[in-house]
């Protein structure tokens, strides 16, 4: 603590990202939902043909190329699109957009730990509405006056997916409340929002490259909505950092977005792999939700969630428990290779084994 901290900072609980260990080799690094595969072949291509010289010049403003491929993907225009240093700059500049000390946003307990931090940076009120038991999230059950509500989805670390038709009727019921649809993790076998951007001016998707497309260290996220919200964080954003992207991380976005055969390799050999390791956990006796996204979220009967974590790092894999009452049982494991996540299975198997 120094005396320079203003009171907000002095209040402030920030967001605790995953462990990222010196060593990565160490361990077998399941435990912040990155992708086991290397981007695609293209990206590397672009990266090495980058003449460096041009690390010189500023990069473009507002990640023209990164909206092209998105816009172009997604079937929407150029002016629909935000392009942000990771989903979370993204998050962070529209709850900075939308929202103040006079306006309430709703989320689920249990969802992206994020969402209360930035509430707190901003002094934004927030309530957290409680999901059912089995961690379904009940939209009708939202506060009226929320300005705003925010969920992930499907959520995390639940993996648990909301119909798209579930949130259109949100969308049509509460005209006046915008609603953000976080998307880190849509790839893995949901289905997107962003074709009723055309239809409702109160929604905002929010998506990332960091899972799907293996880009979490170069930091690429982006928004979809209707022009003046995108306009809107355009102004915040414009008002803090006119070039929140590198010139690397444009041109290997676009690349990555482009090679769509490749995404749709990786996605499938992830899926895959989430199914089967969700097959063979459910025959050891574990409990696991139904995940649609590149994790897996699991209660290891007779085991607390930060033993599990704890022992598991014993056993050279690292994965996440929350430090939050009602999923303090439960892991998070990302779905790494085949290989790994055999290698997970075998050490639950010996744990379990040893406790019985
Ligand atoms: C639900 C959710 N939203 C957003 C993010 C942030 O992703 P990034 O900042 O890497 O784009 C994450 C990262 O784990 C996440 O789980």
């Amino acid at each position: 603590m120094s005396k320079f901290w203003n009171s907000n900072t002095l209040t402030l609980k920030p967001y605790v990202p995953g462990e990222q260990p010196k060593d990565k080799t160490t361990f077998i690094k399941l435990n912040t939902n990155e992708n086991p595969y290397p981007p695609s072949p293209f990206v590397m291509e672009q990266i090495k043909n980058f003449n460096l010289g041009d690390l010189r010049l500023y990069p473009n403003p507002e990640g023209a190329k990164i909206k092209g491929a998105v816009s172009e993907y997604y079937g929407v225009s150029y002016d629909e699109v935000f392009v942000g240093n990771g989903s979370d700059e993204v998050l962070a500049l529209l709850f900075k957009a939308f929202f103040d000390n006079n306006t309430l946003i709703a989320f689920p307990d249990v969802t992206y730990s994020f969402y209360p931090v930035y509430c707190s940076l901003y002094g934004i009120p927030y309530t957290e509405v409680p999901v059912n038991e089995d961690f379904s999230i009940d939209l009708s059950s939202y506060p009226k006056e929320a300005r705003g509500i925010i969920f992930a989805n499907p959520n995390a670390p639940t993996g648990l997916y909301i119909k798209v038709e579930d949130i259109e009727r949100l969308l049509k019921d509460r005209p006046d409340t915008l609603i953000i649809v976080d998307e880190a993790y849509v790839d893995f076998g949901a289905q997107s929002c962003v074709p009723l951007i055309k239809k409702y001016d109160n929604l905002l998707v929010v998506q990332t490259l960091s899972k799907s497309r293996s880009l979490a260290g170069l930091r690429i996220g982006f928004a979809i909505g209707n022009k003046d919200l995108i306009e809107g964080i355009n102004r915040v954003k414009n008002s803090f950092n006119s070039y929140p992207l590198d010139t690397i991380a444009q041109i290997a976005a676009e690349a990555a977005i482009k090679d769509r055969d490749y995404f749709e390799s990786v996605k499938a050999k992830i899926m895959k792999t989430r199914d089967w390791t969700m097959e063979s956990l459910k025959v050891l006796g574990v409990e696991v939700t139904p995940s649609l996204t590149n994790f897996i979220f699991a209660r290891i009967p007779g085991i607390p969630g930060p033993i599990a974590q704890v022992r598991l790092k014993q056993e050279g894999i690292l994965v996440r428990n929350f430090n939050s009452p009602r999923i303090s049982d439960w892991i998070r494991i990302t779905v790494g290779t085949d290989e790994d996540m055999k290698a997970v299975v075998e050490a639950i198997k010996r744990i379990m084994t040893e406790n019985a």
